[in-house]
């Protein structure tokens, strides 16, 4: 990948790449849609994610190019910049547009860009590039921003440039990942503790039900306003900020005040995952795989049950894996709707897992999911040429 970009580069712009950068994408281990309800998640960056080769030059424009994609731009600096369309190069665009809006002054630049993640697969592809672009800014201006600065930046393009009202997780993740750690952090203070994340004998397996996800976007911002409709109902009784302040016992004493049902699964699952999720990093911490496992698959039946954002697609491969006598639990992560699953499976049994999964989706789905494995890795960096 490294070397076909270089190269390509060249080809491309006439002109030698000066830096090249990497970020991850990411899997959420446990705690979903819990970000935006400021409780705990624990995700960890992955092997896969999205490459930059860049030169700064002396015309005053931006070009942006990917391997990826057909679509080129060239853009001459302004003061300020509006999406364009669906364009892949929004989210590299939204990042350099909130720099010179912060009173950053950038050269010319050529970019570009790659990626082995599958886009829209639910692994954070646009967290990805938005980090990538900011985290390469910053060393080839000189802009001291932290980490956690960085994934802030990148939250508040996704939601104010690119209009998607996502929490901070997917971009914390890719900035701040490490290798071999999950992340437990706290999406309301942003305090955060790495937990080894080895697993062992099993291994991180991720599984993309390769579905076409057409109305993940706005289902999300459904759950997002049900969320705060919830809240608005509890908050006639209670003193709380957020879904995440309560505890199951303390929701159920206050059903009364949520009289619409679907409401009342949602904040249901919302607090049952907060608590999960503290389980698991115990479990994590003790070595205790199973128990893990086991929270894994609660979480999916809550997320499929409670919360409505599974799918036969995700479902099947849960269902099989659940079955699977060397997994120990698995779960759909991220938004849903489609997207990836993951599944703790024994190292040798990986490729009986896959060989017989494939068949069993294509004859329920129609198509071919995809799997690999990853590691918990190090989030953005630098890569030398
Ligand atoms: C998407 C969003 C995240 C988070 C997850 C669900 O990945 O970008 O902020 O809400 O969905 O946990």
């Amino acid at each position: 990948m490294k070397t076909e970009l270089v190269k390509n580069f060249k080809e491309h712009f006439n002109r030698e790449a000066t830096g090249l950068f990497f970020c991850p994408g990411r899997v959420n281990l446990i705690g979903e849609h819990i970000d935006y309800n400021g409780g705990k998640v624990m995700p960890c960056a992955i092997s896969k994610g999205t490459y930059l080769a860049i030169a700064k030059t002396t015309e005053k424009k931006f070009r942006f190019a990917c391997l990826d994609f057909p679509e080129t731009a060239e853009l001459h600096i302004q003061s300020s910049y509006s999406k364009a369309g669906k364009q892949w190069f929004n989210y590299p665009l939204g990042i350099l547009d909130h720099l010179i809006q912060n009173g950053y002054e950038l050269s010319g630049l050529d970019m570009l860009f790659s990626g082995d993640l599958p886009v829209g697969a639910g692994l954070s592809s646009s967290a990805s590039i938005e980090v990538l672009t900011i985290f390469a800014m910053s060393k080839l201006f000189d802009i001291n921003i932290s980490r956690v600065e960085m994934a802030l930046a990148a939250k508040k393009v996704e939601n104010e440039f690119i209009g998607v009202s996502c929490g901070i997780m997917d971009q914390f993740a890719v900035a701040m990942g490490k290798s071999n750690e999950a992340i437990l952090l706290d999406c309301e203070t942003l305090q955060h503790e790495y937990i080894p994340f080895e697993c062992g004998e099993y291994s991180l397996t991720i599984i993309n039900t390769n579905k076409q996800r057409a109305l993940a976007e706005s289902k999300y911002n459904e759950r997002f306003a049900e969320c705060g409709a919830a809240l608005k109902a509890l908050k006639k009784e209670l003193a709380i900020e957020k879904l995440c302040d309560l505890d199951l016992k303390t929701l159920e004493a206050h059903q009364h005040l949520i009289e619409n049902e679907i409401l009342f699964k949602r904040a249901r699952h919302v607090i049952s995952e907060n608590e999960r999720v503290k389980k698991a990093a115990t479990a994590l911490k003790t070595g205790a795989f199973t128990d893990f496992g086991s929270l894994m698959l609660a979480s999916h039946h809550s997320l499929k049950e409670l919360y409505e954002v599974s799918g036969i697609e995700l479902d099947t491969i849960i269902e099989f894996a659940a079955k699977f006598k060397s997994c120990i639990g698995a779960r759909m992560t991220g938004a849903g709707f489609g997207g990836c699953a993951i599944a703790l499976i024994k190292k040798d049994s990986i490729n009986d897992f896959t060989a017989k999964l494939v068949p069993f989706y294509k004859n329920n789905i129609g198509y071919e999911p995809s799997v690999f494995v990853s590691n918990a890795e190090e989030g953005v960096r630098e890569i030398k040429l």
